[in-house]
């Protein structure tokens, strides 16, 4: 195992160090002595657009990050999760996302472990392509012959909020009269809020789990085999025997996982099961067999074309020099907020309503990712790690947080990403909608950036207190996400983006981004504490003092 560099022992750390010991951020000034900024500061990354310019930052801090990703061997590290080295140490795992968007055929050829995982790579995805296909056209049907008109996938975590967040992005693309629904929480609400008013005639179920052990993702397949059952029986659709209920679940329910044996187990036939591997983490898993909900709603077309989008940035960070690398020199950025200008969130504004997803997805890839106390040989970290992730699409969060962001007194930088065309093009009396709504994308990262000052407010009229209230100090860091529109590309582009802004975060802090141990505790404790609610006295007795006092209002206030 490679030991991490520890990175605030770098010369790199030092210098930005002493930067920032006497940095004095000037937005107004720096664009004002230099023209060529912006110019300087707007990359492309494939078909995203992407302006730096209004970071906080000047072209010699960012040498300096540069040089704090060099000496922290980033490129080396992104080279060996390439090659299937196995950087997931506490899982003793290669780490592969990137092949499952690899070309078929590419080459050379990608053999890891002795397995040929672009020739496994196409077989799923050929095989989720047929299967999509027979969903879509109607040759597959439930088990009374009629065509499937819904989807339910169930699953928690990596294995829906990827789908989920695909699913509303790219909803204008799902053409084939299949509406796709997500159950994740083992609330039973969402079981019965998203079966409601679907015929179990034309429902399909996806189980997908990675391990197919989860406990939410069980549990509602089990409730959604119960309402599949009862729902057809009541129509006299099967009646109640076992040859009966299983050709149902054989009709109408698929599975996707990495463990077969158990898929099998659960009574779904492996012939409809889709597998992938453990070098697939969940949360970087929407593009493996994850994705199916996906391929069968939008059509095995739009489900390739986001995968060429994922794949484009991934060639963008292999063969990119470190200072034009995008989501290398954005991970860079979110280190220079977080570890030497004290920054803790990171807001992600989304100007299309179709990304209303897009920051809760994002909220699992950065922070299952980069939330950890140690470093990947296990050691202390030697810094601050991982950033809170949040947001919502404009305009709406305008109308909500931006007044924190604009006048508050903590730094939130944010990224701002925006579509030059739009899904859907209404005009208001003759006038484009969606260039008002652009100019608000436009005028927020303006506003944010150069402030508005007590003169400026002056000169419109106001006196006294009220000026000081109406000042915006600015300097307030965006980078701004440009593309033509949100195609299937598009958005693999922006996913894969992140995906690589956290872990060149990760590099730097020397943390394992592809284990996730943190979210144990909590699993193993609820199987504990679950008897309990059931009125087990030993499992009451053997709980903290707070815990036994919930327990106590729960059994009071539960209707029996
Ligand atoms: O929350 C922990 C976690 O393991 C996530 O990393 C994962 O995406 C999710 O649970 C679901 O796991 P599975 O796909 O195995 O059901």
């Amino acid at each position: 195992m490679t030991a991490p560099v520890d990175a605030t022992a770098t010369s790199a750390w030092a210098e930005l160090s002493s930067i920032r010991d006497s940095f004095s951020p000037d937005l107004r000034g720096w664009f004002a002595a230099d023209p060529e900024r912006a110019e300087r500061w707007m990359l492309d990354l494939a078909d995203l657009h992407v302006d730096l310019s209004k970071n906080l930052v000047t072209d010699e801090i960012l040498a300096a990050l540069v040089r704090l990703a060099e000496q922290t061997g980033v490129a080396e590290r992104y080279a060996a999760m390439l090659a299937g080295e196995h950087i997931n140490t506490t899982e003793d795992r290669a780490v592969l996302h990137t092949a499952l968007r690899r070309p078929a055929g590419a080459s050379p050829a990608l053999v890891v472990d002795g397995q040929d995982i672009d020739a496994d790579v196409h077989s799923v995805l050929d095989a989720m392509a047929a299967f999509a296909d027979r969903v879509r056209s109607g040759e597959w049907t439930g088990v009374t012959g009629k065509k499937v008109t819904h989807i339910v996938n169930i699953g928690i975590g990596g294995s829906d909020l990827g789908p989920v967040m695909v699913s509303a992005a790219l909803e204008p693309y799902a053409t084939a009269g299949i509406e796709a629904r997500f159950v994740s929480n083992i609330d039973p609400t969402d079981l019965a809020q998203k079966t409601k008013g679907l015929d179990p005639e034309t429902t399909l179920f996806i189980v997908a789990s990675k391990t197919f052990t989860t406990l939410e993702t069980l549990t509602n397949a089990r409730l959604a085999r119960d309402w599949l059952w009862s729902g057809l029986a009541a129509t006299g659709a099967i009646d109640g025997s076992d040859e009966k209920k299983t050709d149902a679940v054989a009709h109408h329910f698929v599975a996707v996982s990495t463990a077969l044996d158990k898929v099998a187990a659960f009574g779904i036939d492996t012939d409809n099961a889709f597998g992938f591997w453990d070098w697939v983490g969940g949360r970087y898993s929407v593009d493996s067999a994850i994705g199916l909900s996906l391929m069968i709603e939008l059509g095995p077309d739009v489900f390739r074309e986001l995968l060429a989008g994922f794949h484009a940035v991934d060639e963008h960070v292999r063969t990119t020099p470190l200072e034009r690398n995008v989501p290398v020199l954005m991970g860079l950025l979110n280190v220079w907020y977080s570890n030497f200008l004290g920054a803790q969130s990171h807001a992600v504004l989304p100007y299309a309503q179709q990304l209303s997803r897009f920051a809760a997805y994002l909220q699992q890839l950065t922070m299952e990712s980069n939330g950890k106390s140690v470093r990947w040989d296990g050691s202390p970290v030697t810094t601050d790690t991982g950033e809170v992730f949040w947001g919502e699409p404009g305009t709406n969060g305008q109308h909500a947080f931006y007044q924190l962001i604009h006048q508050g007194t903590r730094l939130i930088p944010a990224d701002f990403i925006a579509f030059a065309n739009p899904a859907y093009p209404l005009a208001d009396d003759g006038r484009d909608v969606h260039g008002l709504f652009l100019s608000n994308f436009l005028a927020q990262t303006k506003a944010l950036a150069f402030g508005k000052t007590a003169e400026e407010v002056e000169a419109e009229g106001t006196t006294g207190a009220l000026v000081a209230a109406r000042t915006f100090a600015g300097n307030k860091p965006t980078t701004s996400i440009f593309a033509p529109a949100l195609t299937p590309a598009v958005l693999g582009q922006l996913i894969a983006l992140y995906e690589h802004i956290t872990f060149t975060q990760g590099v730097v802090w020397g943390v394992n981004s592809f284990d996730q141990w943190g979210v144990e505790l909590g699993k193993q404790l609820a199987l504990q504490i679950a008897p309990a609610l059931e009125g087990d006295e030993q499992a009451l007795a053997a709980q903290d003092a707070s815990t036994r006092a919930l327990l106590a209002y729960y059994a009071a206030h539960r209707k029996s």
